[in-house]
């Protein structure tokens, strides 16, 4: 589960649900349905999650490329996994081609790029473009990084041309998460999330999960040491005595802002 995204959600869905469902209806509607879809913004931000979500939703075949499967486990071949992703997504129609990281393999400059890595962006651009205008197939990127680090031509229209910033949670986003990574937890009264979403801010999504993870670990050694009993010997009735408190957050918080 996602907090703190609003709309943006809802809105990837109609770009990429839509028309991966019902093709017949874009066609009679008279446009085109867009082939590649951008998502970038700060390192976790939930842009990979987002993208697992709505491949899950969209009831299609998902091919995820990240540039480390592409680039190490098929080094000087990259061409040729990329013509065999997209002949795959073709013939599984409806699909999602999924890439991660999509600045990592294809960078803003071709001159430091490897020969092989752009044939393969070469070959990448030549068959998006190739895929049909009715549809059927769609490409989903993301980056952690600004647009302007990317290989402009992939930018351009009939491309990459949907771009989504995902930005980082504002302050009812982040209580949000909160709420979403504590769900779980035995969380004691005197936690209060909206003291803690305001002590969050520039927190990403994944900053604030690690945040909860951390209050747990902090729970946990608080009890051993109030108690004086080893992790191993805290078992039944003593498991449930244990509550995640606002201490545990606040040195976690701290632990992360520095
Ligand atoms: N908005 C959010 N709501 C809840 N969890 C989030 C959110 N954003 C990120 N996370 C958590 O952070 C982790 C990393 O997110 P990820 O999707 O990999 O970010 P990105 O791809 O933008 O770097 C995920 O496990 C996810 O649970
Ligand atoms: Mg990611």
């Amino acid at each position: 589960m996602l907090g703190g995204l609003g709309r943006l959600k809802e809105e990837l869905q109609q770009y990429i649900e839509w028309p991966l469902k019902n093709p017949e209806l874009f066609e009679a509607i008279g446009i085109k349905p867009t082939k590649g879809i951008l998502l970038y913004g700060s390192p976790g931000t939930g842009k990979t999650t987002i993208a697992k979500i709505l491949a899950c939703q969209a009831d299609a075949y998902f091919i995820s490329a990240s540039p480390a499967d592409i680039t190490s486990m098929w080094y000087g071949q990259e061409e040729k996994r990329v013509r065999a992703m997209f002949q795959l997504a073709r013939e599984k129609n409806p699909a999602i081609i999924h890439v991660d990281d999509i600045d990592g393999l294809f960078p803003k400059s071709r001159e430091l790029m490897h020969e092989a890595t752009h044939r393969a962006l070469v070959q990448f651009i030549n068959e998006m473009d190739g895929l049909r205008d009715t549809g059927g197939v769609v490409v989903l990127g993301s980056t952690n990084r600004g647009l302007d680090s990317l290989d402009q031509a992939l930018l351009r229209e009939g491309r990459f041309d949907r771009k989504f910033h995902v930005p980082l949670p504002d302050f009812r986003g982040r209580i949000e998460i909160f709420k979403i990574h504590t769900g779980n937890m035995p969380i004691s009264e005197d936690v209060n999330f909206e003291k803690l979403a305001r002590e969050t801010k520039n927190f990403s999504g994944a900053k604030i999960k690690t945040c909860c993870e951390l209050a747990g670990y902090n729970a946990i050694r608080r009890y051993c040491n109030e108690k004086n009993v080893k992790v191993e010997d805290i078992r039944f009735d003593l498991i449930k005595e244990i509550k995640v408190c606002n201490k545990d957050f606040q040195k976690a918080v701290i632990s992360l802002v520095k």
